[in-house]
């Protein structure tokens, strides 16, 4: 009969044990010097190596040459604990046996003493899943155990092990298990199997896995099942769905390049291809926190599971970028996957998403304005870049940018509406899409309002302040539908009246509520002719000089 792989290959002994060194360390201590607790959590991501432990220990407690940290793999005890045959060694799975008589059960059980060996070892699977009243069950057990007992509680939740419990128990926490590690085994293993696979090959199986040894031996065996003995790179990341490189890669690079009209044949290759929009999404997350993760490391580096050559290019495509422009891009694609999660037209979105990454390419960090302000004379002309006033996005939070320059003024619109008064500063960019959307979708007396307010984002809710007489207007369903085709998802718009929306032409002077109304008019002059404020006009052509306050007050 064939028997999958993860089974085949299970460690007898902890030195067949990949990882989780310091789980092999305390036990075989513990059980070198015969401190051997009746309780133990064993808790971790699945597929990591719990419940292969729980029989090494039990083979440990049992062999015939034991206690010992290296059983013999031949008497009995471990013969019949591998094949999980063993009659003092009871594996119960709790996501069945999870009730209180079944507890019982076992708390008269336990009162035996073994059959045959030295210890009664009750290995508990998905322990979380047992109800309370049977953890209480349990607890008299393990509040006066009898010598011979020892519990093993494998779970994937410790947290939902009440602290009764726990707190009789040594916990050992199993980590997922390192890329390189699982690739080198699943080497040995295939060696073994006679089947050929490349390093790539392997990582990208391994890669499936997440830091899951078991799922990265299913890919495997997946992999097998459909390729036979010779597995190719090619295939095997068509039959996981995985996205090879060149198509993440393809993005970065039109990010840098500025192409958005790139990015709409790439939705468009993806979608003819039949692969799905928002696995993309996740898988670009992951190639972005990568690419982050390399920037930051500057040489290839344990924490990517990736292989040497696949390292290297990463480093190479994360040299285009800064640390901050691939956090941004982290961010807003985690966004689009959120968004895709539950899009009902996912291919829109992810253009939307494709091209806010574009878009946000053109941001030039505060940083770099204010270092260029620094080195350069003021006569100079501003860097690569010329940047304007933009507003706080929600996605820029984490830090103050500045967007390149918008054309010169808004168009006028097509129809009845008067030009564009100017903004009050602040909301801009916003608004100008609001704008744009409202107006292409004809809402011209929407959108004529939504030049008169001040627009801002307050967590999910967009805010609206505008004069009393033009709440009616904003408060139209084309404004709902705009707002949420400019974020990108589903928003509410929050309309409020605002008395102090201004709607003052550019240029003047714009004295922010709560200052005073007549700063001091030497004050205002001295700092509009300090060299550094008129540099900053210079950079941020749109820029008000909206309130002026003296520091020393
Ligand atoms: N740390 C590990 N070292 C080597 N193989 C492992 C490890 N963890 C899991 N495996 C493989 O995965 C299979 C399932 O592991 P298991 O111990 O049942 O995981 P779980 O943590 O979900 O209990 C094992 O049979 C083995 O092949
Ligand atoms: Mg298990
Ligand atoms: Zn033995």
């Amino acid at each position: 009969m064939y028997q999958v792989i993860a089974r085949k290959y299970r460690p007898q002994s902890f030195s067949e044990l990949i990882g989780q060194e310091h789980v092999q360390k305390t036990l075989t201590n513990a059980i070198q010097n015969q401190r051997i607790a009746h309780g133990y959590i064993f808790s971790g991501q699945r597929g990591t190596g719990k419940t292969t432990v729980a029989r090494i220990v039990a083979r440990c407690l049992n062999c015939i040459q034991g206690p010992t940290a290296r059983p013999c793999g031949v008497c009995s005890s471990c013969v019949e604990i591998s094949a999980g045959n063993s009659v003092d060694v009871i594996e119960i799975d709790a996501a069945s046996n999870r009730g209180i008589n079944e507890m019982r059960e076992i708390r008269e059980n336990v009162r035996y003493r073994p059959a045959r060996d030295r210890y009664k070892i009750f290995i508990v699977d998905e322990a979380h899943q047992i109800t309370k009243e049977a953890f209480n069950a349990l607890l008299k057990t393990l509040e006066e155990p009898p010598e011979w007992v020892v519990f093993i509680l494998c779970t994937t939740e410790a947290y939902e092990i009440p602290n009764t419990i726990a707190s009789r128990c040594q916990h050992f926490s199993f980590r997922s298990v390192d890329f390189d590690e699982i690739v080198n085994r699943m080497k040995m293993i295939s060696t073994e199997e006679g089947i050929e696979a490349d390093e790539e090959t392997l990582s990208v199986l391994a890669q499936a896995g997440e830091g899951s040894v078991r799922d990265s031996l299913s890919a495997l065996d997946q992999a097998i099942a459909c390729c036979g003995k010779v597995l190719r790179v090619d295939d095997i990341r068509a039959l996981l769905g995985m996205f090879g490189t060149e198509s993440l890669r393809a993005v970065a690079e039109a990010v840098h390049k500025q192409d958005g009209g790139r990015m709409l044949e790439i939705v468009q290759e993806l979608e003819r291809n039949g692969q799905s929009l928002q696995h993309f999404s996740r898988e670009l997350s992951r190639y972005w926190r990568n690419l982050l993760v390399a920037k930051i490391a500057k040489k290839p580096s344990r924490l990517i599971p990736a292989s040497d050559r696949e390292q290297q290019d990463l480093l190479e495509t994360a040299s285009w970028f800064s640390e901050e422009d691939l956090t941004r891009y982290l961010n807003l694609t985690l966004d689009l996957y959120k968004t895709l999660q539950s899009s009902l037209q996912p291919r829109l979105h992810l253009e939307l998403g494709l091209i806010k990454l574009v878009q946000a390419g053109k941001l030039q960090s505060i940083e770099e304005a204010l270092a260029g302000l620094e080195n350069s004379e003021p006569a100079q002309p501003a860097p690569a870049r010329p940047v304007a006033a933009k507003p706080p996005d929600e996605h820029l939070t984490a830090s103050t940018r500045v967007a390149a320059p918008r054309p010169p003024a808004f168009q006028a619109p097509p129809k009845s509406a008067p030009p564009a008064p100017p903004a009050p500063a602040g909301s801009g960019d916003l608004r100008q899409l609001l704008y744009d959307a409202l107006i292409k979708a004809g809402s011209n007396f929407t959108a004529d309002a939504v030049q008169h307010s001040e627009i801002s984002l307050q967590g999910s809710d967009l805010v609206v302040r505008a004069p009393k007489a033009m709440l009616f207007s904003l408060k139209d369903a084309s404004m709902q539908r705009a707002a949420s085709e400019v974020l990108g998802k589903p928003v509410r718009v929050r309309v409020e009246a605002g008395e102090n929306v201004s709607t003052a032409p550019v240029g003047a002077p714009v004295i922010a509520p709560g200052t005073n109304a007549a700063p001091d008019a030497g004050l205002r002059e001295r700092a509009l002719s300090h060299p550094g404020v008129k540099r900053f006009q210079e950079l941020f052509e749109d820029a008000q000089v909206r309130t002026v306050r003296n520091l020393n007050e």
